[in-house]
């Protein structure tokens, strides 16, 4: 049995109700303490989920927690992430890793001095359907991907989440929110990016809030809310990903991938389940046969009925991938290409022109069914 970690969370907000509901899923995590810069936040989820609240302070020194997860805004990723480390803890943060490229490459200088491990959600590439994608490709079954398509396009956020501004801020906007779970998984998918070049815009420079408790009020937007973008990978697929927080409806699908041999449909990289579809030469589009991965596993309702939801996945396969020495699905290597990808993104919609990505990544290992199964308790 591998040893438990001892987790402590910063950052007590809407998320984090996933975290403490899903983390005693899974083995190798006990989660002991939380914090937030707003005392009674800690405090609430503490009382919710029977853990101790502590001040910031007091849970970066608290000798039983090994890992904290940190579940704070966009704009305090780096700041809380730096300070984990330097009180010897490894971490696992929310997307995004941080907001710049530099501030990564002090993160991993940081992890290294320090031995200390790094990691950084999102993890919905490990579900069920993403695996299951990834198993016919790598099996061959649409040949070698050379192109695609990727569409993650809404109205915008603040019709439903109750603090919505950190969205429309430097290190919010769709790419950084949303572009992570499709970078994500075409890095499962595929493999990682050579290049990238985008046209960026902002259909306007305020928002008006119609989610509670803030109904009615003004935000303003300082980060493009409408991003066309191509990438180059590696393997040589060039890919067409349309993020926008500026459109109504659209009739597009999250993400579709076409070989030399046929066409893959995958569906929304945002969660671990959906049908996943795919044509040979004879164009004739199927679902694939379901298989019994338990990361796609129905286990919640939704408002669109049942859902697999496995978040925490990821933080319980560095946790086990730190006692067996061996590599984290969701590292430090692979989030940090993702900033790449999506901070030179933004870059080329600013400057007009391609940007060669200076950080690469391996393909994580696929996550089979007994793989997934050694996760859960
Ligand atoms: N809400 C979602 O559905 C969702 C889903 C996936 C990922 N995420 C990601 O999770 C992160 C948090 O999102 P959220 O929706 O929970 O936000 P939120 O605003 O609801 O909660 C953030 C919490 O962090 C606290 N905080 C902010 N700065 C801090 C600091 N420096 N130190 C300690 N605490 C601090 C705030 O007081 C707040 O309680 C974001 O990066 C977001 O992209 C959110």
């Amino acid at each position: 049995m591998a040893k438990e970690l001892g987790v402590g969370i910063i950052g007590c907000g809407n998320i984090s109700t996933t975290y403490f509901s899903l983390s005693p899923l899974f083995r190798g995590l006990k989660v002991l303490a939380c914090a937030d810069l707003n005392r009674s936040a800690a405090e609430l989820r503490a009382e919710e989920y029977g853990v101790k609240a502590q001040s910031i302070e007091e849970l970066l020194q608290n000798d039983e927690i090994d890992v904290v997860v940190n579940l704070t805004i966009p704009a305090a990723h780096f700041s809380v992430s730096k300070a984990i480390l330097e009180a010897g803890k490894h971490v696992y943060s929310e997307k995004p890793l941080v907001l710049t490229l530099e501030e990564g490459e002090e993160l991993r200088r940081l992890a290294t001095e320090k031995n200390l491990a790094v990691g950084c959600a999102p993890d919905t590439f490990m579900g069920g359907s993403h695996q299951l994608a990834r198993k016919y490709i790598d099996e061959g079954g649409v040949g070698r991907i050379t192109s695609g398509t990727c569409h993650v396009m809404s109205p915008g956020m603040e019709m439903w989440h109750p603090n919505p501004g950190f969205f429309f801020l430097a290190g919010g906007g769709p790419i950084l929110d949303l572009g992570p779970y499709y970078i994500a998984n075409l890095i499962n998918l595929i493999g990682p990016v050579k290049r990238v070049g985008a046209l960026t815009s902002m259909a306007n420079p305020t928002r008006t809030v119609t989610s509670q408790p803030l109904n009615g009020q003004t935000i303003p937007v300082e980060t493009p809310t409408n991003i066309h973008a191509l990438l180059e990978f590696v393997n040589g697929a060039t890919i067409t990903l349309s993020a926008s927080w500026d459109v109504w409806s659209h009739r597009h699908a999250n993400m579709e991938l076409y070989g030399t041999e046929g066409s893959i449909y995958v569906p929304d990289p945002n969660f671990f389940g959906g049908v996943v579809e795919a044509s040979g030469r004879n164009k004739d589009i199927k679902p694939l046969e379901n298989w019994d991965h338990p990361f796609g596993i129905a286990n919640q309702e939704s408002p669109q009925g049942p859902r697999a939801n496995y978040r925490t996945a990821g933080l319980a396969d560095m946790a086990i991938a730190l006692t067996e020495g061996r590599d984290a699905r969701c590292s430090l290597a692979r989030s940090l290409h993702g900033i790449d990808v999506m901070t030179s993104i933004l870059k080329s919609g600013e400057e007009g022109r391609f940007i060669e990505l200076t950080t690469t990544c391996t393909q994580p290992a696929a996550l089979g069914i007994e793989e997934a199964q050694a996760l859960l308790r």
